[in-house]
């Protein structure tokens, strides 16, 4: 029996672990054993729990609460209560998923301890330094053992840096086992599409037509931290509304719902709030979210994964970003990148409006990503 110690901490990651989790407890039970170690970095109930008791993942068998924190302070702390839980539990490999803090913080502690270190979702670069995700993918990916790229373009960068695949241990610092196994959101996007549609009640709730509304997301700090370009974004969102008539659905993350509040953006609050056609909502639940990429016109974001899920869902999406690590949706046409004013915002949303020729390719693979990793496990360390 191979033991997995599973970092999350953050709401994507919970998202991730659930396919993980699912293949362990369907198909790999005799195998592979999972305890989930919840760092606290995303702690409020519509960050956190609400996943877990949405996604069928199992309560996390320990929850550090760190809570928020300055990025080198959150990191050490996470690093140090991971380490006593490997002491603890002996865990025989430690598995990360993505970017964040706790992505960097298990990558660190796993290698410190002499673990073997997963990476889920390895590969993947912005090449923009500034941003703390590219550090945290960086590490990870350096400390892995085993790097499990969601595209080929993940593999392509892997290989420009000198990696090196090799299916078998001893791994080394450039020799590690990389495969190219599909999206983990894909499995998710799949497996939860037909009972979101059945089971949420988000667009009943808010008077939402299919079809008939916008569905963004913002909450990158680059965005958030930077008060002209907060201000470009959600000014964009009021004249895309207006022009097209359009609601506007916001389910805002917790950090963009401070830095809205806060005095600079005073005006522009009260006229979100008073905007008929801009509805301001708390964090939704997985199952509400996908009934809104489903049933949306299109999607406007700077999240990673929903990037994604507007393709998986069929839906053209603006980036609200200067760059992306999912360059194969911009290559496609099916999404665009823009975040630098207002106009440059609300010309891209109606390029992507008035288009109607998109293709879906397979980019993502074919839905069985946490299938073949739990395969790779068992083959590559369990024998
Ligand atoms: C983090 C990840 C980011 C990921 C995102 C997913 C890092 C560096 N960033 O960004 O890659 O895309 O999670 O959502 O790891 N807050 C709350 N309640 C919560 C969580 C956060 O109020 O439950 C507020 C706090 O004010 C906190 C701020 O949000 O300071 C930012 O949280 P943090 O986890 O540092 O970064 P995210 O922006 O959530
Ligand atoms: N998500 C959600 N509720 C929300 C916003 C996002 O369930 O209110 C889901 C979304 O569908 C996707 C994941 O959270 O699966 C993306 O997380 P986020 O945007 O926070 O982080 P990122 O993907 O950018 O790291």
């Amino acid at each position: 029996m191979l033991k997995i110690l599973t970092i999350v901490g953050a709401r994507p990651q919970f998202i991730k672990a659930a396919a993980i989790n699912r293949a362990i407890k369907s198909q790999f039970s005799n195998s592979l054993q999972e305890y989930i170690l919840h760092t606290g970095q995303h702690y409020d109930d519509n960050m956190s729990k609400i996943f877990f008791d949405e996604l069928g993942i199992h309560k996390p068998n320990v929850n550090l609460n760190i809570g928020s924190k300055e990025y080198e302070l959150q990191i050490k702390e996470m690093q140090q209560g991971i380490e006593k839980v490997i002491i603890d539990e002996k865990p025989n490999v430690v598995l990360v998923y993505g970017d964040t803090n706790s992505t960097h913080a298990g990558a660190l502690a796993g290698s410190k301890m002499n673990l073997p270190v997963i990476h889920i979702e390895a590969g993947l670069r912005s090449f923009n330094n500034v941003m703390p995700e590219e550090k945290n993918r960086i590490v990870a990916d350096e400390l892995s053992s085993m790097l499990f790229c969601p595209t080929n373009t993940a593999v392509q960068n892997l290989e420009k840096e000198g990696f090196k695949h090799s299916p078998k241990q001893p791994f080394t610092k450039t020799q590690k086992a990389i495969y190219h196994c599909g999206d983990v959101m894909f499995d998710n996007s799949l497996h939860f599409e037909k009972l979101a549609n059945q089971n949420s009640d988000i667009l009943k709730c808010n008077n939402l037509t299919e079809g008939e509304f916008i569905l963004a997301t913002v909450h990158r700090g680059y965005n958030t931290d930077n008060a002209d370009r907060l201000s470009s974004i959600f000014k964009s969102f009021i004249s895309i509304s207006n022009q097209h008539n359009i609601k506007i659905v916001i389910p805002l993350h917790p950090r963009t719902e401070k830095a809205l509040n806060g005095k600079e953006h005073k005006d522009l609050f009260e006229e979100l709030t008073a905007n008929k056609n801009v509805l301001l909502l708390e964090p939704v639940s997985f199952l509400d979210m996908i009934a809104l990429e489903s049933n949306c016109r299109m999607v406007m974001t700077d999240s990673g994964g929903v990037q994604k899920e507007s393709f998986f869902f069929r839906k053209p999406c603006v980036v609200l970003r200067t760059e992306t690590e999912w360059v194969e949706l911009i290559e496609n046409g099916n999404n665009v990148l823009a975040v630098q004013s207002e106009d440059r915002i609300v010309t891209a949303c109606n390029s992507l409006l008035s288009k109607n020729d998109f293709t879906f390719p397979s980019f993502y693979g074919d839905g069985k990503a946490a299938h073949f990793i739990c395969e790779k496990l068992i083959s590559n360390i369990a024998s």
